[in-house]
């Protein structure tokens, strides 16, 4: 049986992770150049609201449920060229999907039943972020 302090715990690694997307966004928005890379920028500041609305969601949720929010991003890699940015950025959104996943599931055995369906709509909102990047590393 799931506890509320196993689920708080659960939600701030997700909530470390998303301050660690934005700023991760944001990096690669700076290091993208060129025709590609300006395309790159537009569709990052897109994904950029969405992590900033699920970070914004997490922050409140954690707080109701009685627990502290993360304010320190979880750190990330740097790599370098696009291709290697965007695989980068796949893999991370994917694993966030089965974060959202597992977490929601916490959610559903607590009967917490608005959190376990806003995280998996979160979860879809990472699924198709996966799902434009993978149509972009396609292009390259
Ligand atoms: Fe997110
Ligand atoms: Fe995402």
């Amino acid at each position: 049986m799931a506890t509320t302090d196993e689920l708080i715990k659960g939600l701030n690694e997700d909530l470390a992770a998303e301050w660690g997307t934005v700023i991760r966004y944001i990096y690669q928005s700076g290091k993208a150049f060129g025709l590609t890379g300006e395309e790159l920028r537009e569709i990052l500041q897109g994904e950029i609201q969405d992590e900033l609305g699920h970070a914004s969601f997490l922050t409140d949720i954690i707080i109701d449920l009685g627990g502290e929010p993360v304010t320190e991003p979880k750190p990330f890699e740097k790599p370098d060229g696009l291709k290697a940015m965007l695989e980068l950025d796949l893999q991370m959104e994917k694993a966030d999907v089965d974060n959202y996943m597992a977490h929601s599931e916490l959610a559903d055995d607590l009967g917490l039943v608005e959190l376990k369906l806003k995280l998996e709509e979160m979860a879809a909102d990472e699924a198709g972020h996966g799902r434009e990047l993978r149509r972009l590393i396609r292009g390259l």
